[in-house]
């Protein structure tokens, strides 16, 4: 698939309630509109649809191809294969399952040690105790929020035998790729990625995802694309998407009756949901020029007020800036609570940073490794950070009301 970018975006039929009325009542006064507008609602991120989502879901109904295994899951893979630059992908019910497996076939067992950046979702973290091993967690660089390569290198001189490693590419922000790759690489351990929150950064002009031993990549109903549910796995080795399809059908062995030599899995994504992510994949790169605008709009309306930074972007990178976050610093009188409940009695919601997994009362009793012992950069992001409404069907007003409401947090008209 060609990647065209910064071409604009087509919001497609998903005109909000409110949107609607302003449309059906072209006349209404001003004043009117105004407080419609104050009205709205204003999700996180929410999914957005198209046509040609429901033309491959009516396809799959006409022709009763609704189960897996049927020519929407073939051309989702090729075509997302294509998209990140894979030779193939398997696609599967979710992000966390695709995560799953490639703990599974980078044959991580019970007890052995896995390095996971603390701060991410417990998706990432899960998949690892599903198999009964043991993470370690890793401290963020303040650069790009992801996993630091100096803890990380730290956690290998304490644990010279991980079993995997796995980075995460947080709200669309790619890792340092060249630093964790050289030290998998050194000690000869597989690298996972979960770029599930990344789908179309690239990391010196090569896609998130595709650095790793294994990339998994999610749909679910806030990503960049939605399939309403599901994940993709890639691998640098093909046969281990085989293998991961193979898995992911309940592991039946190629023989007329049926017969299992291992413990499989029903993880394989359906063909209905599959055509819906066949239609996404045609605005995807819309998506993402979208979620750029926001970015900038948010930037440049705080660049004035000093308290207030935005999430990093990697300097090596094009991020697809799945979702926006801003940070306030330490000295101010405002705290992330104060905005997002200024926010929340407004109709407009936000979202607190990840939790960092170490201090997840599950994950608690892991070992945490941070380059100096009393500072934890992802803390202290979790602490000082929210993730700010990045619905791509945001209008111009709806930006403009968001912004207004956190200047005014800050004492800033
Ligand atoms: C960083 C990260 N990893 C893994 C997942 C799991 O993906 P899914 O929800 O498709 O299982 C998500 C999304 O929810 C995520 O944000």
């Amino acid at each position: 698939m060609q990647i065209k970018r910064n071409v604009p975006l087509n919001s497609g039929s998903t005109t909000t309630d409110t949107e609607k009325m302003a449309q059906v009542v072209p006349d209404i006064c001003p004043r009117e509109k105004e407080f419609v507008s104050m009205m709205k609602k204003i999700p996180l991120a929410t999914p957005t649809m198209h046509t040609e989502e429901q033309q491959y879901v009516q396809k799959a109904f006409e022709t009763n191809w609704i189960s897996p295994l049927e020519p929407n899951v073939d051309e989702f893979e090729d075509t997302v294969a294509a998209y990140v630059g894979a030779s193939s992908s398997a696609a599967l019910s979710s992000g966390t399952a695709a995560l799953h497996l490639s703990v599974i076939l980078a044959g991580v067992k019970e007890n052995d040690i896995v390095f996971v950046p603390s701060l991410t979702f417990a998706a990432s973290v899960n998949p690892i105790r599903y198999e009964y091993a043991t993470p370690v967690f890793i401290d963020s660089e303040r650069d790009t929020w992801n996993i630091d390569a100096a803890a990380l290198r730290k956690a290998f001189e304490k644990y010279p035998h991980p079993k995997a490693v796995m980075a995460v590419h947080l709200y669309g922000t790619s890792a340092n790729m060249d630093e964790i790759c050289a030290l998998c690489k050194e000690h000869d351990v597989p690298l996972i990625e979960d770029a599930a929150e990344s789908l179309g950064t690239t990391y010196k002009g090569k896609m998130t995802g595709t650095f790793g031993d294994y990339g998994i990549y999610s749909f679910n109903g806030n990503k960049i694309i939605t399939t309403s549910g599901g994940g993709i796995l890639v691998a640098k080795q093909e046969k281990n998407v085989d293998k991961a399809r193979f898995l992911s059908r309940q592991a039946r062995d190629p023989a007329r009756h049926y017969q299992h030599s291992t413990i499989g899995y029903n993880y394989r994504m359906s063909n209905v949901v599959a055509g819906i992510g066949c239609g996404q994949m045609q605005h995807i790169e819309e998506h993402i020029q979208k979620k750029h605008e926001i970015y900038q709009a948010y930037k440049e309306a705080f660049s004035d007020i000093e308290e207030i930074e935005m999430n990093p972007l990697n300097r090596e990178a094009f991020d697809n800036n799945w979702l926006s976050c801003m940070t306030i610093s330490q000295d101010s009188s405002v705290t992330p609570t104060q905005v997002m409940d200024a926010l929340k009695v407004e109709g407009i919601e936000t979202r607190p940073i990840w939790k960092p997994m170490h201090l997840q009362p599950i994950f608690e009793a892991y070992d945490f490794i941070q380059i100096e012992d009393g500072i934890s950069v992802s803390e202290d992001i979790f602490h000082r950070g929210l993730c700010l409404p990045s619905d791509i069907k945001n209008t111009k007003e709806d930006m403009e009301r968001i912004i207004k409401i956190v200047r005014r947090q800050f004492r800033q008209q």
